[in-house]
């Protein structure tokens, strides 16, 4: 449920051997930043999405070829990703080589100009594009999100399994009451704080008591209570 109409991009989104690999891919190659290739594509997502973020942001637009990313941000692109066999500084350098503020003589050995060179050509790096139409949300998915929407008795004819995904208390009721399940073949999820049914998570105070949703989180409802008896 968590990822329910969400579009996910792997790292085949990002390039692939039919298509041509993206950027991050050849210098990720290029930096000697990938040796089994178990995190590889992990670390390929972290950077795509560093730079991403970087790109949305108001800092002044980089040279060409480069993005808005700092060579800090660069170095806290990879927490919580874990390389057990290259080594952090090639993949570090790989993802720095795409920061505007980047000293290209400080990045390590690679294939891209010969070591000790003073003067490294940023040409000789696999040129990238900002976004280059990768995060485009799919128009299938926009179709399936907006039939979700127009929820209705027509949407309750639907095969016998499968996944509902009412939008409230009066749609779930709508849905369970349509006759096309059994009580007991029926499984309720309910979880995810962002796109679940909203009325299960609201707190409405009243005259005599509150009113907790029944998807409130218990550290939540707590902290509600603890507000409360202050
Ligand atoms: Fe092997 Fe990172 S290259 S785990």
């Amino acid at each position: 449920m968590t990822i329910h109409f969400y579009s996910i991009i792997t790292t085949e989104g990002l390039g692939n051997t039919k298509d041509g690999f993206h950027s991050i891919q050849k210098r990720m190659s290029g930096f000697h930043a990938s040796q089994c290739g178990f995190c590889t594509p992990g670390m390929c997502m972290s950077i795509f999405s560093s730079l991403v973020n970087a790109d949305k942001s108001k800092k002044p637009a980089p040279p060409k070829g480069f993005s808005k990313l700092s060579v800090s941000e660069a170095e806290r692109s990879f927490l919580g990703n874990m390389c057990r066999c290259t080594g952090y500084r090639p993949i570090v350098d790989a993802c720095k080589s795409f920061a505007s503020d980047v000293d290209l003589e400080d990045l390590g050995l690679n294939i891209f100009w010969k070591k000790g060179d003073k003067h490294p050509d940023p040409t000789k790096l696999p040129s990238y594009t900002l976004g280059g139409g990768i995060c485009t949300f799919p128009d299938f998915l926009k179709s399936e999100i907006k039939s979700s929407l127009d929820f209705n008795d027509a949407s309750i004819s639907g095969p016998r399994e499968g996944w509902y995904c009412p939008k409230s208390i009066k749609q779930y009721y709508k849905l369970v009451n349509s006759g096309l399940f059994s009580e007991s073949s029926v499984k309720v999820v309910v979880g995810n704080t962002s796109t679940g049914i909203p009325e299960l998570s609201a707190i409405v105070r009243k005259d005599k008591g509150i009113e907790i949703g029944a998807a409130t989180s218990i550290s939540r409802s707590i902290e509600i209570l603890n507000q409360e008896s202050e």
